[in-house]
C-alpha cells in the first residue's frame, strides 16, 4: 500500500492531485485503525491529513471527489454488518482547544438562537470503539458495532466478556445503552500476556486491540474489556426514560440499572454552566490522564438538555450537540534506529531505543524503554522499523510495536548482545531480563571508583584494588556499604590495620561532603558533576529530591521533559541506597552558601566556557574544578561557543594558533580572557 514515513510531514494539500493522493492515504489509515489493522498513519498525523483534505474541500466545492470519506461516519471505513440501527449511530465533531470549543460555543447558540439554558457536560472520550447494547426486559440481547452509523455488525459473541455490561439489568428494562468498549491498562496488560502464552503478537496498542478483539470469533482464549455508556436510546418503541431526562440523569439511570457509564470512571461527568467551567473541567481531566486506568483521547462535551440537543439536531457526520475536545495524541510512529544496551548497578542489560526525533505530548522524544529481548522478540522489532511509540504525561516513552506494512525490505531483526556489554563477560539469560554472568560485580567497581574519586567522596587511598577486593568479598554492595565497613574488613581488603584505619578516618571525614557530591556519587544516570550540583542547589536536600515529580525535576537547569523522568525513576529506585546513606549518618543537605551563590557574584548570570590547559594560578584546575569555580561565582558553566555565551577562558595554544572555539568567540563578538584575567576576576572565590 501507499504510505507516508512517519517523519515525513504531512503538509497542506495544495492541488487536486495532491488531495487525491491525500484521501487515498486517509482511506488507508482509517481502514486500518477502525479495523483491526496496522495504521500506517498516527492519530495526530491523521488528524492533521484530514483537516488538510477538509479545507481543500471547502475551498474547492465543485471538486469534491463523489467518494470522498469526509463526509462519512468513521471516514467510511469501519467494517459494515447488516443490523440496521434503531437510530444513526454517530461519530464526534473534533476541536483541539480553547479557541476551538469556543467557536463551537457560539455554533450552538446560533442554532439555539440563545445561549443554552440547561448546561453542559463534560466526560472523558474514551479511546476504544462504539458498540450498541441493545436488552430486552432487562436480558442483553445483542450488542452491534457502529459500522458505517447506520448498519453494523452483529457481535453478541463477546457477550460475557466485557466488564461494565452485565448481561442482566437490575431491572427488566427494553433500552439500547451506547457506548465504548477498550481495554483498561491492565486487561491489555494481561491480554498481551494471554496472547504470548498462545504464541499470538502482542497487540499494538489498547484500541486496534479492541477493534480486533471485538469482532474474532474463533481465537482459543476469551479476552476482558470493559465498556462505559455515554448514551441510551429507545428500543422497538419501549419509553424508557420521562420525558425531559438531562443527558447526565440519563446515565443515572443506566447506571442504576446495572450498566457502567464514563460517570463512574474515575475521569466522572461533570454538569457545568457554561463553557469556561467545562474548559477548566477539560484541564482537570487531562491533568488525570496518565493515571486514569484506561486511554482517553480527549473530552466530551455535550448540552445536558434533551430538548436543546433535539433544536441543535445533526449533521450528517456529527451532532451539533457534542463535541469532543482532542488531547495531545500520546502515541506517535517514528524510526527505530538502533538499539543499545546499557549494563545497570545491579548488573541488568537494559535495552534502549534510539528513536528518529518525535514530538509527542508536548516534548521531543528520541530515546524509548524496551523492557528485554523476550519483549523484543514478542513485538517482532526490526532496525529500521516504523514503531508506535508511547508517552503520557512523566512517564518514560516505551515502543509499542512496529508497522509491518512499513518494515523496509531487508531489513534485520534487533540483534541481541553475545557478551555483556559492559566487561565481555558471558551473559546470564535464565531470566526474562538478561543479567552480565558476573551480577553486581559487573558495573559496580567501575561505579564505586567513580563515586570514591577526588571530585567527589573523595576517599584518599582507596584505590582500584582495594575497590575490587571490597566488591568481591560482598563488603560492598553499593556506594552507601562504604560508610558501615569496620576494621576487620577494610583490614581484609587493604592488608594492614594501620591502612585500615587511615581509610576509616578517610570515611569518616566523606560523611560531611556536600549533598551535591554524594548525590553524584549515586551514579544516576545523566547526572554528571555539573547537573549534580544544580540540582543539590535547587533542591538543597536529599528529601526535596526525593520528593521532586518530573514536573518539579524539569524546574533544574538542564533537564528537560525527557530527562526529568528517567532522573525520578532513578532516584526511586535507589531508594533503599539512599536510605542506608541517611542511617550511616552521610550529610544529605547542600550548605547554603553554595546555595546561594547563583545569581550573585562577578559571574552571576554570565556563562563561561573553557578552552585548553589553564595557566597561572589556575594551572592545578582541571575541567570539573574549573566548572565548579565558575558556578561558585555565581556563573554557569557551558561547553561550546553560541551566542549565549559571555566569556571565554582561553589558554594559549601550543603551536601559537587561536583554538577553533577562540575563533568561534571572536566572530560572535564574545569576551576572550586568559586564565591570568579570570583568575583575577575570580579571585575572591579561589579555594
Ligand atoms: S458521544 C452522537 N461520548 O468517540 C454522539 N462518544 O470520535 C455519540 N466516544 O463515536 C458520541 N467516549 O465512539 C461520546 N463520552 C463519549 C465518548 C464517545 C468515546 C467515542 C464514540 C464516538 C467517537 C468519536
Amino acid at each position: 500500500m501507499t504510505t507516508l514515513p512517519a517523519a515525513q510531514p504531512q503538509s497542506s494539500v495544495s492541488s487536486r492531485a495532491e488531495y487525491e493522493a491525500a484521501l487515498q492515504r486517509l482511506r488507508e489509515a482509517s481502514q486500518a485503525y477502525y479495523g483491526d489493522g496496522d495504521s500506517a498513519l498516527d492519530d495526530a498525523s491523521y488528524d492533521q491529513l484530514r483537516r488538510s483534505v477538509q479545507a481543500w474541500e471547502q475551498e474547492n466545492p465543485a471538486e469534491v471527489s463523489p467518494d470522498s470519506p469526509i463526509g462519512l461516519v468513521a471516514d467510511g471505513a469501519a467494517p459494515v454488518g447488516d443490523v440496521a440501527h434503531t437510530t444513526r449511530l454517530l461519530s464526534l465533531d473534533n476541536v483541539f482547544d480553547a479557541v476551538g470549543l469556543v467557536a463551537w460555543g457560539a455554533s450552538v447558540q446560533r442554532r439555539l438562537g440563545r445561549t443554552p439554558q440547561g448546561g453542559f457536560t463534560v466526560e472523558p472520550k474514551i479511546d476504544g470503539a462504539a458498540v450498541a447494547a441493545r436488552y430486552r426486559d432487562g436480558r442483553l440481547e445483542q450488542i452491534i458495532t457502529r459500522g458505517d452509523g447506520s448498519h453494523g455488525e452483529d457481535i453478541s459473541h463477546v457477550i460475557g466478556q466485557i466488564d461494565g455490561l452485565p448481561e442482566h439489568l437490575a431491572e427488566p428494562a427494553t433500552v439500547e445503552v451506547r457506548g465504548e468498549v477498550a481495554f483498561t491498562q491492565a486487561q491489555f496488560e494481561t491480554a498481551n500476556a494471554v496472547r504470548t502464552a498462545h504464541g499470538a503478537q502482542v497487540f499494538a496498542n489498547p484500541r486496534n486491540g479492541t477493534a480486533g478483539t471485538l469482532r474474532a470469533k474463533d481465537r482459543p482464549y476469551r479476552l476482558q474489556m470493559t465498556f462505559w455508556a455515554y448514551g441510551a436510546v429507545e428500543l422497538d418503541g419501549v419509553p424508557y426514560l420521562p420525558a425531559g431526562a438531562t443527558h447526565a440523569e440519563t446515565l443515572a439511570a443506566v447506571a442504576a440499572a446495572g450498566v457502567q457509564t464514563t460517570a463512574e470512571s474515575p475521569a466522572g461527568l461533570h454538569v457545568v454552566a457554561d463553557l469556561a467551567a467545562a474548559q477548566q473541567q477539560v484541564d482537570a481531566i487531562a491533568a488525570t490522564r496518565a493515571e486514569l486506568p484506561v486511554g482517553i483521547d480527549g473530552v466530551v462535551i455535550k448540552l445536558n438538555d434533551m430538548a436543546e440537543q433535539a433544536t441543535a439536531g445533526f449533521g450528517s457526520r456529527f451532532p451539533h450537540w457534542a463535541i469532543a475536545v482532542k488531547l495531545a495524541a500520546t502515541e506517535r510512529q517514528t524510526v527505530l534506529e538502533e538499539v543499545v544496551w546499557e549494563v545497570g548497578r545491579t548488573g541488568v542489560l537494559a535495552p534502549t531505543a534510539i528513536l528518529a526525533p518525535v514530538e509527542i505530548d508536548g516534548s521531543t522524544v528520541t530515546r524509548a524503554t524496551l523492557h528485554n529481548p523476550a519483549d523484543i522478540r514478542r513485538r517482532d522489532l526490526h532496525i529500521g522499523d516504523t514503531v508506535t511509540v508511547y508517552k503520557a504525561g512523566d512517564i518514560i516513552p516505551r515502543v509499542q510495536g512496529a508497522v509491518v506494512a512499513l518494515r523496509p525490505d531487508g531489513a534485520q531483526e534487533v540483534p541481541l548482545p553475545e557478551a555483556c556489554p559492559n566487561c565481555g563477560g558471558q551473559i546470564n539469560k535464565s531470566q526474562e531480563r538478561w543479567r552480565c554472568a558476573q551480577g553486581t560485580a559487573c558495573a559496580l567497581p567501575a561505579l564505586i571508583g567513580y563515586a570514591t574519586g577526588r571530585e567527589m567522596l573523595d576517599i584518599d587511598g582507596l584505590g582500584k584494588t582495594y575497590v575490587a577486593a571490597l566488591v568481591a568479598s560482598g563488603d560492598v554492595t553499593d556506594v552507601a556499604d562504604l560508610f558501615t565497613l569496620n576494621t576487620e574488613q577494610l583490614t581484609a581488603a587493604s592488608g594492614s590495620v594501620k591502612r585500615a584505619a587511615k581509610l576509616a578516618e578517610q570515611i569518616e571525614a566523606a560523611k560531611s561532603r556536600p549533598l551535591n557530591r554524594v548525590f553524584c556519587a549515586l551514579g544516576v544516570l545523566g547526572t554528571g558533576r555539573s547537573m549534580s550540583r544544580r540540582i543539590a542547589r535547587h533542591f538543597v536536600t536529599i528529601d526535596a529530591i526525593r520528593q521532586a515529580d518530573a514536573a518539579a525535576m524539569q524546574d533544574v537547569e538542564g533537564i528537560g521533559p525527557e530527562k526529568a523522568p528517567v532522573i525520578v525513576e532513578q532516584v526511586a529506585a535507589l531508594a533503599p541506597v539512599i536510605d542506608k546513606l541517611i542511617a550511616a549518618g552521610v550529610n544529605m543537605s547542600e550548605p547554603q552558601e553554595a546555595s546561594s551563590a547563583q545569581g550573585a557574584g562577578p559571574l552571576a548570570s554570565k556563562v563561561v566556557v573553557v578552552t585548553g590547559k589553564m595557566t597561572g594560578s589556575l594551572e592545578n584546575l582541571g575541567r570539573s574544578e574549573m566548572n565548579a569555580l565558575i558556578e561558585r561565582a555565581g556563573g554557569r558553566a557551558g561547553s561550546s561557543v553560541n551566542s549565549k555565551t559571555s566569556i571565554l577562558v582561553a589558554a594559549p595554544s601550543a603551536n601559537g594558533k587561536p583554538s577553533s572555539k577562540a575563533v568561534k568567540a571572536a566572530e560572535l563578538g564574545v569576551e576572550v580572557l586568559t586564565p591570568e584575567n579570570f583568575a583575577e576576576m575570580v579571585a575572591d572565590y579561589l579555594a
